[in-house]
């Protein structure tokens, strides 16, 4: 009878450990180009069974891209991955499913139109069970979980969360082993956030699965993860066992800082932006007040880990958010009403991150985007007029186009020098979203002697990046933030490399 009870533990031992054995996932040199950049660069990494992996980096660094080859969803130009010690070649994600590997991707791939419990059985061999069966299996299995998931509701009518929920049990019932999850956090409440994480450790901890979070976000892989891999710009720069300091995390996600040339000191004394007390809420974030003066000719910079309230802080001085209390003076005017029309006839000109999202239009022309800003009298535009004046910033702001080049087809530096040209001259005030994200060098030392420019007539210039290098050489002033609060706001020429990281961590 022990015996019999010691040969059945035993084999159950064997049998984990064989599973463990056979879902170790390992990377070896991954690479990913796309055109001459490179998302993936020699990439090598490996993932054991029954914890949870952190995969951190800034926004571009290069991880979805690697965990999309992982899933099966884009092939590595070279490089292998195996399974168990096994080479794996995945054509499509449903390969990757069958083999073991289940990808909750960053946006959500299910399709509206069918119910939770078509969604659930997309792609799956019919067995032969009942439709019935399958509700109960789906109500089951969402129960294991703590998710709550009615099998006869349409998914368009589902939260994010829910929708998360939904395709994370498909790929469950798909036979996942490991699961990758690409920014769950990002669009779902606080509530489903704890519900998705509890899940996420009953699954490794009791079911030995491999989870891998992908995230920017340092909090969320410090409170859930065992161990952190980090990738900066396409390169695995570093692993480390959690939790541990922020700052050495943070010290591996940016890039150490160069030496800072001398700047000119353009501050002109005479107020631009002030703020008293503002605070800003929006569903997700609430930023606790901020008190901020910025002098004409000025630049700010406002520092962070992405989310952490600084882009609320400049979406709210464009007029794109309300306050929800405190005051904004502009010139030492207060402007109780503030809103973005009101901020462009004041001369206050704000560039958002996405290029082709907010600031330039897909599938319009130079020249069409040059009606679309020029005051035209009456109802006719002046089509030669407006591709003369397309011309002219063509060539004194040396973008490589025609005026009948459409906006899409020019390369990203390109369509930051043309949304320059586009900005009025004489501006009180320049709001930027990560000016340079994605440039190359030549590009970004161009935009910022426009600046430069700008602020010898007196334009202030806010202004928000990931990149702290950019923080600590362009601006006077950087103001930290972390968690929705105004850390500390000091003078750039003495603040240490050492010191902005530990603030970005969140160090006091
Ligand atoms: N399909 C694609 N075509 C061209 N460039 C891409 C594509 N996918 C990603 N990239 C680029 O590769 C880099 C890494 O992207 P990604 O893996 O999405 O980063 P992360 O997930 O860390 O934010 C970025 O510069 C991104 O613009
Ligand atoms: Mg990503």
């Amino acid at each position: 009878m022990l015996a019999a009870a010691h040969a059945a533990a035993s084999t159950d031992f064997f049998l984990v450990y064989l599973a463990n054995i056979i879902m170790q996932v390992q990377l070896n040199t991954i690479h990913k180009q796309f055109g001459s950049l490179v998302a993936n660069d020699e990439i090598s990494v490996l993932f054991e069974p029954g914890r949870i992996y952190g995969l951190l980096g800034e926004n571009g660094a290069g991880k979805s891209t690697l965990m999309k080859i992982l899933s099966g969803y884009q092939r590595p130009d070279r490089g292998e991955i195996l399974l168990g010690g096994a080479p794996q070649h995945f054509a499509s994600p449903r390969q990757a499913l069958a083999a073991g590997v289940g990808m909750l991707y960053q946006e959500p791939l299910d399709v509206p139109v069918f119910t939770v419990l078509e969604n659930y059985l997309l792609g799956r061999a019919a067995g032969g069970e009942s439709p019935r069966q399958a509700a109960r299996a789906l109500e089951a299995l969402a129960q294991r979980y703590g998710f709550d998931i009615d099998p006869h509701e349409h998914t368009s009518e589902l939260s994010m969360g829910e929708r998360q929920q939904l395709e994370l049990l498909r790929l469950l019932a798909g036979g996942a082993q490991v699961l990758i999850l690409d920014e769950p956090t990002t669009g779902i409440s606080a509530e489903q956030k704890d519900i998705l994480f509890a899940s996420m450790r009953t699954l490794a901890r009791e079911e030995g699965k491999t989870l891998i979070l992908v995230s920017h976000k340092l909090d969320e892989v410090q409170e859930l993860c065992d161990y952190a891999f980090v990738l900066r710009k396409g390169r695995l720069v570093g692993g480390l066992p959690l939790p541990c300091p922020n700052q050495q995390l943070v010290s591996l996600m940016f890039d150490e800082l160069a030496p800072r040339p001398a700047r000119r000191q353009l501050g002109q004394h005479a107020p631009a932006l002030s703020l008293q007390s503002v605070q800003v809420h929006t569903g997700r974030l609430e930023l606790e007040p901020v008190s901020l003066q910025l002098q004409a000719g000025q630049v700010l910079g406002l520092a962070g880990l992405e989310g952490s309230g600084q882009e609320l802080l400049l979406r709210a001085c464009a007029g794109l958010l309300p306050l929800s209390g405190g005051s904004l003076l502009l010139g030492g005017e207060s402007q109780p009403d503030w809103n973005y029309p009101l901020a462009r006839q004041h001369g206050v000109a704000y560039l958002a991150a996405g290029r082709l999202e907010e600031g330039l239009v897909a599938g319009l022309t130079l020249t069409e985007h040059m009606a679309l800003v020029s005051h035209t009298h009456g109802l006719l535009v002046d089509w030669p007029q407006n591709r003369k004046l397309a011309e002219q910033h063509i060539s004194t702001y040396q973008v490589v186009g025609q005026p009948e080049s459409y906006i899409e087809n020019l390369s990203g530096g390109n369509q930051q020098r043309f949304l320059f040209a586009m900005l009025p001259q004489n501006l009180k005030l320049i709001l930027m979203e990560h000016p340079t994200r994605g440039l190359d060098i030549r590009s970004t030392d161009w935009i910022w002697e426009q600046l430069d420019q700008r602020r010898a007539q007196g334009t202030a210039i806010l202004f928000v990046s990931a990149d702290l290098d950019e923080i600590a050489a362009r601006s006077d002033q950087i103001a930290v933030f972390s968690g929705g609060r105004l850390l500390r706001s000091l003078p750039a020429a003495e603040t240490s490399a050492d010191e902005l990281g530990h603030l970005i961590g969140g160090a006091l």
